[in-house]
């Protein structure tokens, strides 16, 4: 991870920092902020050291304020504005997809595809000052980014069409009344926050956290009963693991764990 960024900070590690690095335009997602965001969690996620990658917002208004709306106002084409969607869309699943665990840290504004952004992590940790909200109906448009549907799958439809529909922005204690976030925390504890979530998920054995992570992300679009066979074998494929006996045998022996990832 030697390369040069434009529009990031990333610090590599077990727990990786990635930081959206726009502050003038409250960290908007520019397509090169895709991009370039797209490119750093692949390699970050193919590296073995990686265990938990957190995703947090420079400066102290924003994680980010939405797609860049001079790039959307730029848009020509209904074929554009579709490429647009499905380069935000694809990141998103990308996340979801990884083999690490994603945690979004979310210091300020998560407005749009900022809120597509974190809904797409596995964890949402805010801070007090934290606002979400999906404007798009503001612009004349609906969301893009999966925030017509992930809202609708985390808080339920109801809360997801008050958000579309109304464009209102909501406060961090809101945000978790509906289960928007999983945590909030004054401002000044939010990295600390993030960072002890990470060791927690970093300290548990790699095999099964993402089994844990690919159970719960394919159940959530199958029939009950697929996705009880999807659990299944995701239990029956961690049996034979290195750190299922080194977790068992650990229990009996009353000391901590030494995992592996084997
Ligand atoms: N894309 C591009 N630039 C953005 C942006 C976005 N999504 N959000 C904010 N900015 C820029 C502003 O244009 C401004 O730039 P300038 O200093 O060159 O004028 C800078 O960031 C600061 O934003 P500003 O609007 O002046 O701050 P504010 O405190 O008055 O308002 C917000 C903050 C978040 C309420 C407001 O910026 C906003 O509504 N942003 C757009 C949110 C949105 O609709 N997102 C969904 C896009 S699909």
């Amino acid at each position: 991870m030697a390369e040069g960024y434009d529009y990031l900070l990333v610090e590599p590690g077990t727990v990786a920092v990635v930081t959206l690095n726009r502050p003038d335009v409250l960290n908007a997602l520019s397509a090169a902020v895709l991009t370039e965001l797209s490119r750093t969690l692949r390699a970050l996620d193919d590296d073995p050291a990686t265990r938990v990658v957190i995703i947090t917002g420079s400066g102290t208004r924003a994680f980010a304020a939405g797609a860049d709306i001079a790039e959307l106002a730029a848009l020509q084409s209904a074929v554009d504005a579709k490429v647009m969607a499905r380069t935000g869309q694809a990141l998103t699943r990308q996340i979801e997809r990884m083999r690490v665990p994603a945690i979004a840290a979310v210091n300020g504004f998560a407005l749009g595809g900022g809120c597509e952004l974190a809904m797409a992590c596995d964890v949402r940790i805010a801070s007090e000052a934290a606002r979400f909200g999906q404007p798009e109906v503001n612009l004349g448009i609906i969301p893009g980014y999966g925030g017509s549907q992930r809202t609708t799958r985390l808080v339920g439809r109801g809360q997801a069409m008050y958000l579309c529909l109304t464009g209102e922005i909501i406060g961090a204690d809101e945000a978790l009344r509906i289960g928007l976030v999983d945590r909030v925390v004054p401002a000044g504890e939010l990295m600390n926050e993030a960072h002890r979530v990470a060791r927690l998920i970093a300290s548990k054995a790699p095999l099964a956290v993402a089994a844990c992570k690919r159970a719960i992300d394919t159940g959530a679009h199958l029939s009950i009963d697929d996705a009880l066979e999807v659990e299944a074998s995701e239990f029956a494929d961690l049996i034979p693991t290195a750190d299922f006996e080194e977790g068992t045998r650990a229990f009996l022996e009353k000391r901590g764990a030494h995992f592996t990832g084997r």
